[in-house]
């Protein structure tokens, strides 16, 4: 078939490509992720994923995806204080956030924030390196403090202001309930923002990488980057996930049986498949066996045994294996967060990548512009 796509092409380097839904396509080169889908294999800059998720934080990771290197430890504490002095919202955000409705979606509170964040930041335009990356950091530091003040608000409590000290993960759990989150839910929360940071050129870091490769700004590409992953096939997916465990925990039936009736039905169970792996996701084992750890630690196995139920069960039905969405979403059940936040939480950790992802476009940026094959009438008339 002739395509528009085709007809196009004088003066092209390449030839056209057509693949649906972009499944394959290499867009662009970049130093941030590697993954091999077929091993079951990601990196970071260079660094193993579980070598990361065992020995590094989330701050040293956000660095390590900005920066291409780990940070020395006073760069590490620098960027400790960066993020300390920016964890203030305006007030117009609280404010937005106050008049928001209880039953409001917490992915379009967060988006919605994200946005008005942008009218008071008088760098928001400017589009140089430096200014650049304190975007980000001020981004990174203001994103957990919007989905806890979300949270408080509709629960109709206090918002609990930031410490001055601690790390991205003390801090969250510290303003969501106001006590200490002790030292393992610290860890694992860590850990998670580690495994969440980046992941090459998924839904919404491509959607982020667009919008910045227009030249606009990097407050406009997030929001956008925050709406694709709010979709259940994406970051959304984790929602989801708690809610079939208690769907399942409601019904009193085996989880295999409910998978079976739900694969029986033609329906997508939530937390499986990857577009890119064809194997085990490496953030799902790490997170599988920090569940193991988690609900040793308190007491209570009933999400770990149901999900490890699951897991088998996909695999022998349907040959799939879980993403990193399936096993996240019971540790922060584990951790009592709020299902909803659930996707929220992996914006606040996603920022980083989406805000490296930024920065290198920005370094040797391109219009991404593709072109879609018409398979419409010609030649119509309206007959006028
Ligand atoms: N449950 C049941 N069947 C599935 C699932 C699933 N979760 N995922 C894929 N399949 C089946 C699908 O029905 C199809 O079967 P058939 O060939 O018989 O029609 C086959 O596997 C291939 O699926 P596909 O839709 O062509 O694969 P894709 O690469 O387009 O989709 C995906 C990838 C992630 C959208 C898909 O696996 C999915 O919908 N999973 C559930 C949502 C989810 O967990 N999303 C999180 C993705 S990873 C982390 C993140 O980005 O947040």
């Amino acid at each position: 078939m002739a395509t528009s796509e085709q007809s196009i092409q004088p003066g092209a380097t390449t030839a056209p490509v057509q693949a649906r839904g972009l499944e394959g396509v290499i867009a662009l080169e970049t130093r941030i992720c590697d993954i091999d889908g077929q091993k079951g294999k990601l990196i970071y800059a260079g660094y193993d994923i579980q070598d990361l998720a065992a020995h590094t934080t989330f701050e040293e990771v956000a660095f390590l995806l900005w920066n291409g290197r780990l940070p020395s430890p006073s760069e590490t504490d620098q960027l400790q204080r960066q993020l300390e002095s920016e964890r203030t919202l305006p007030p117009m955000v609280l404010d937005i956030l106050k008049m928001t409705p209880e039953d409001a979606d917490s992915m379009a509170a967060l988006r919605t924030s994200v946005s008005v964040l942008s009218l008071f930041d008088g760098e928001a335009d400017v589009m140089t390196p430096e200014a650049n990356y304190r975007k980000a950091i001020r981004l990174t530091a203001r994103i957990p403090v919007i989905i806890a003040a979300f949270d408080r608000l509709r629960k109709g409590l206090d918002v609990i202001p930031p410490v001055k000290h601690g790390s991205t993960a003390y801090n969250f759990l510290y303003m969501l309930s106001g006590e200490e989150p002790g030292e393992v839910a610290e860890r694992i929360f860590d850990a998670c923002l580690v495994l969440h940071a980046e992941h090459g050129l998924n839904a919404s870091t491509f959607t982020g990488r667009v919008i910045g490769a227009t030249l606009s700004d990097m407050y406009s590409a997030v929001t956008g980057a925050i709406g694709a992953l709010k979709g259940p096939l994406h970051g959304g997916a984790n929602i989801r996930v708690m809610e079939l465990l208690k769907d399942i925990d409601r019904s009193g039936k085996k989880p295999a049986d409910c998978i079976r009736n739900l694969l029986a039905e033609k329906a997508r169970v939530m937390g499986f498949g990857h577009r890119v792996y064809k194997t085990l996701d490496p953030r799902a084992a790490i997170l599988r066996d920090m569940l193991d750890g988690l609900s040793a630690e308190r007491g209570t196995r009933k999400w770990y045994d149901m999900s490890v139920e699951i897991m088998h069960t996909m695999e022998q039905e349907k040959g799939l294996y879980p993403n990193v969405d399936f096993f996240s979403a019971s540790v922060y059940g584990t951790l009592e967060i709020s299902t909803d936040l659930f996707t929220p939480i992996f914006a606040q950790s996603r920022i980083a990548g989406w805000a490296a992802h930024l920065m290198e476009q920005w370094k040797d940026n391109r219009l991404i512009r593709p072109r879609a094959a018409y398979t419409g009438p010609r030649e119509l008339t309206t007959g006028r």
